[in-house]
Formats: C-alpha cells, structure tokens, sequence
C-alpha cells in the first residue's frame, strides 16, 4: 500500500502494464546513444485536481493530451527534475533522491504549485523502476536518467496559477551528458545575456529558466562551445553557473563555489562536492568569484582546475573558458587532479562501486 501523508490520505498505485509483445528495444549501445533521446516502456503519472492529488497510476509510455490553453503552455508554470539510478552487481541504486523531491518542492512553492508527498514520490519512483528494471542500463559510464516532472493544466487565458496540474516521472537510459564524455569541455561565457536575477525564479528548477538561456547556447555553439557560463545580472562580474552544472574553481589549494545567492540552482552534486572536499581536509569555500580573478588566476597560473558539476553531466572539467572573444586554456586543456579524483569517487559512491560513508545511495528494493 502506497500512500500520501497530505489531504488524500492513503492511494493505491494503479497498474496499467503493456504486454510484452509490445516492449521497446533498448538502444544497442547506450554510451553512443545521445542523451535524453530513448525512454522506457512505462510511465508514473497523477492528476491534481479540486485541490487533491489522484489518480496516480504506472501506465505505459504515451503523448500527453492538454487542452490548447493549458497555463503551462502559455505562462511557464512547470517544474522538473533529474536524477539517476544505477544497475550494478544486481542492485538498482539511486542518489540522494530525497534531496531531489524536497527541490521540487521548494520550485514549486516558488512557482505556486501544489507539493508532493515526497514520501509517497520515491516510493513511486521505486516501484516504476522495479517495473522497469530491464531499462537500468548496468554498463560502466551509464545510468537511467529520472525525469519528474509538474505542470499547470487547467485551461485558462487569464495569468493566474493553475487549479489543476499533472506530475509524472518519465526514464530514459543514458550515457555521457557531453558528446565529449568525461573529456574536457569548452565553456563561453555570456557578457550579453544573463540567466537570472536574485528575486526571480534561478533558484527554481522551473523550464523557462532553460528556454532564458537558448540564444545565449546558440551563440555559444558558434564558437565551438557547449555550455553557457553565466555572470551574476547585476554587475556582470561574478559566475553564477553553468547551462546545466554548478561551477568550482581551483585556485592553487583553496577550492571556491559561487555561493548560494538565490539566482542560482542549489545542486545535489555541488552540496556532495562540498562534503567531499571538506572530509578530505580541502580549504573549500563558498565565495564570489569575479571573472577578473578567474583571468587573472588563468594567467599566473593561480587557476589549476575548475570544474562543472550536476546530475547529467556529472563532474565536467572545463577545458577552455571563451571570454571576450578570447579563449584561455585551464590546465593545458586537460582533467585536473582534483577533478579526477571527485569523479571517480562521486561516480564510485554513486553507483555501489566505492564504500558510501554519507548514507546517499538508496537501494531500490
Ligand atoms: N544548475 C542548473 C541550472 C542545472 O540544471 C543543474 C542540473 O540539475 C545543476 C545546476 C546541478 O544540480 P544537481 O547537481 O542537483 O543536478
Ligand atoms: C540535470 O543535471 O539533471 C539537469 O537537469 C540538467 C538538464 C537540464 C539536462
């Protein structure tokens, strides 16, 4: 018996399951296939409506039905999330997945939108993934990328927050984020475009913030780049963080992280970069950091690695750093120490390979 511990008391999960003539075929080979791009045969969804989550149902796959004026299509009232299982040695393990529906709500409360029972949320997301366990890819470098996702549904012209709404979570097996795989990447950062300002909506983990960032990624593909490096919206001076990653640098032995100044996201993966660093006696510190000192710090050689981190993409070292129509190299271009070592012991905690001294895996059982 699965339940919610809010107004709807107790809710059964219904079962819709497609038979197994009418399974997928899975990609053939999971670390070329590009990120995001297969999904797995089922799907959890339910509906909140007259002020309570029901339905909640597994269900095959399927296209979503909204009606044309849906409040999320037209004023953006949608949040998400990502997260990943892993399939090692016969055990279906997840991430820190508390943290990940406790965001999605603190998103949600920002975009008045109803919570979630994060309980009754994993223990969903459980039982979909015991139903999907053939979708858990066991390859090393490969994980299923878990997408929660809540929209505003009901149909309305007038701006206002929705009196109905759809959660569902939808996977997909996936390799690298990067087409580079754990290779450095080249990041440009934006002097034209900002992503967020304290007061907005940066800290949510809600779509228009992605949509926001498009021209700049595209201006960013022009010149050969793959992420965004956003500056603070205020001054221009100060990293915020990555497209998709938070951002570290490492000046000689201090390692910095933008602080959370409420126009950036507070990842997952930077809270565990922060908790390894500091158990392993690192002068970790949670500051401003100004591109002036950034550049600076490339040129003396002050800057020995930086680094991107987030649940796709994992841990990205940053390869080069296109600012001002000029591309510095961080580390001659290759993956610092550090970086290394954080990636291997994140990803070896994460799926079961490495001892797990924080209590972050969840088995799925
Ligand atoms: N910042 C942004 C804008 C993101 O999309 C992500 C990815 O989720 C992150 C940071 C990293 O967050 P997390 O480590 O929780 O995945
Ligand atoms: C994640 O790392 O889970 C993200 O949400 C990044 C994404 C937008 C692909």
């Amino acid at each position: 018996m699965y339940h919610t511990k809010n107004a709807v008391g107790y809710m059964n999960i219904k079962m819709n399951l497609t038979s197994s003539d009418n399974l997928k075929q899975k990609p053939a080979d999971i670390l070329k296939t590009p990120f995001g791009t297969v999904f797995s045969d089922h799907m959890f969804s339910m509906e909140y409506l007259g002020g309570q989550w029901k339905g909640a149902s597994i269900h095959p796959y399927r296209d979503l039905s909204l009606n044309p004026a849906a409040l999320c299509l037209h004023y953006g009232q949608g949040i998400f999330e990502g997260m990943k299982a892993y399939h090692r040695g016969g055990r279906t393990l997840l991430f820190r997945p508390e943290r990940n529906f406790i965001r999605l709500n603190e998103s949600a409360t920002r975009m008045v939108m109803p919570e979630i029972d994060t309980d009754f949320a994993l223990s969903a997301l459980k039982k979909l993934l015991k139903v999907e366990s053939d979708w858990v890819p066991d390859v090393h470098g490969s994980s299923l990328y878990i997408r929660p996702t809540m929209i505003g549904t009901e149909a309305r012209l007038g701006v206002k927050p929705s009196d109905e709404y759809l959660f569902y979570i939808i996977l997909s097996p996936v390799g690298p984020y990067f087409r580079e795989g754990f290779s450095p990447v080249k990041i440009f950062l934006s002097t034209e475009h900002v992503r967020a300002v304290k007061g907005g909506v940066g800290a949510a983990k809600t779509m228009g913030n992605y949509a926001a960032g498009l021209l700049a990624g595209v201006k960013a593909a022009d010149v050969g780049h793959s992420q965004v490096l956003w500056m603070d919206a205020l001054e221009h001076k100060y990293l915020e963080e990555v497209g998709t990653m938070n951002i570290f640098v490492k000046f000689d032995d201090e390692l910095a992280t933008p602080p959370l100044s409420g126009s950036i996201l507070s990842g997952i993966t930077r809270d565990s970069v922060l908790t390894l660093t500091k158990d392993m006696g690192f002068n970790v510190v949670e500051r401003k950091i100004s591109i002036d000192e950034v550049i600076e710090g490339i040129a003396s050689g002050k800057v020995t690695e930086m680094f991107g981190c987030g649940t796709a993409a994992i841990i990205a070292p940053v390869g080069s750093l296109w600012f001002k129509n000029k591309s510095y190299t961080i580390s001659d271009g290759n993956t610092g120490e550090l970086t290394q070592h954080l990636f291997d012991e994140l990803t070896g905690i994460q799926s079961g390979e490495r001892e797990d001294p924080y209590g972050w895996v969840v088995e799925v059982d």
